[in-house]
């Protein structure tokens, strides 16, 4: 059975501001590779190449990072939602367009899954469900799609529940076996009472219709990326699992769990697990300590950094001062213009000055 895949990455990403108010979150780095590079990936790893990425807001960045897929070995086609009317939606357009013409994988472009799909792919292949979806327990239920289980069959599916139904979260990956069938349960859909046509209602279809919905429990992490919050979350288990190597020139001290990529020069201190990116700098009086991502380009000059994201080309000079628990954009400037001590949490955008 040769498999579709389809990314989807229109969303605003407004829980993600001010980072997104100048790039979609799908580009936003982590260890080295833009958010939604983890699921193209996890698709090209196990042979799906015919990739669509239904595109929306700053969908011209993505097209323009991303490519036309030679470099992935996959061939990219963008697929553009006008409207963001939801999951279903984008699923609906891929294919009245005529990019699905058989059976495929949506994948979110903001969900990060551990271990791959590897073993998901290979379930749908030899089981042939019509629909394939994949849960995961969580403690906040209310965010997400949940699915009600009897006698191991999903019954109901319920996007965002005001009171608790079930804890088993939909994960942002779902199989489906025929087009045809998708497009007649799309059509019998209203707008939800947030404006979209939602995957769970499309899925609801397929069950109340007796068709088969096949489901795993997914025991190792995963992550849907939303909120500051999330993202370093994500930073967090990513580096949980990283492979240190040291490809840079390290003058002063690494230890533990680090990577430190091609052009980086660590002339300070950086205790893992930690990630210090493509020609960066961490100068004599910097500290990296731990769940910090350094990423491209970016300098630090002192100071100390600790569960932190810095995005590319960014400069933290901050004297004896600790950043923590904070996120800076692409291209800022934070700068200690005198004595500095204790802990500072910041969130800044792109290009964003800060003198302290
Ligand atoms: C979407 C789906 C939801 C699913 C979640 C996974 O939520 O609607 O069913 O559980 O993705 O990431 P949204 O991103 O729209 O909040």
């Amino acid at each position: 059975m040769m498999l579709k895949g389809l990314v989807l990455a229109g969303g605003e990403g407004t829980r993600l501001r001010p980072f997104t108010y100048s790039m979609p979150k799908h580009l936003i780095p982590l260890l080295g590779k833009a958010m939604i590079e983890y699921p193209i990936c996890h698709l090209v790893d196990v042979g799906i190449k015919d990739i669509g990425i239904v595109v929306g807001y700053l969908g011209h960045l993505i097209k323009e990072y991303l490519g036309d897929g030679s470099r992935y070995g996959a061939r990219f086609t963008y697929i553009r939602q006008e409207r963001r009317l939801g999951i279903a939606h984008a699923i609906h357009i891929s294919i009245a367009n005529g990019f699905i013409e058989g059976p495929f994988v949506v994948y979110l472009g903001d969900n990060i899954l551990a271990h791959g799909i590897e073993k998901y792919v290979e379930s749908f292949i030899t089981s042939e469900p019509d629909v394939y979806i994949l849960l995961c327990k969580v403690k906040d239920p209310s965010r997400f799609g949940v699915a009600i289980i009897e006698d191991n069959k999903i019954v109901k599916l319920v996007e965002k529940p005001k009171q608790f139904l079930s804890d088993m979260a939909m994960i942002g990956i779902y199989f489906f076996r025929d087009p045809d069938l998708v497009e007649k349960a799309f059509s019998s859909l209203k707008l939800s009472w947030r404006g979209e046509y939602e995957i769970t209602e499309l899925i609801q279809w397929f069950i109340d219709h007796g068709y088969t919905v096949k489901y795993d429990i997914v025991t190792g992490w995963w992550k849907d990326v939303g909120t500051p919050e999330s993202l370093l979350e994500a930073l967090y288990l990513l580096l949980d699992n990283v492979q240190p190597r040291i490809k840079g020139k390290v003058e002063g001290e690494v230890q533990g769990r680090v990577i430190v990529e091609k052009g980086a020069v660590i002339e300070g201190k950086v205790y893992g697990p930690a990630y210090v990116g493509r020609d960066t700098y961490i100068a004599k009086n910097a500290t990296i300590e731990h769940y910090v991502s350094v990423e491209s380009r970016s300098k630090i000059l002192s100071g100390s950094v600790t569960r932190s994201i810095i995005l590319n080309n960014s400069t933290i000079d901050l004297n004896k001062a600790r950043l923590v628990d904070s996120i800076i954009g692409n291209h800022c400037y934070v700068k200690a213009k005198r004595e500095l001590y204790g802990a500072i949490r910041l969130a800044i955008g792109d290009y964003g000055i800060l003198e302290l």
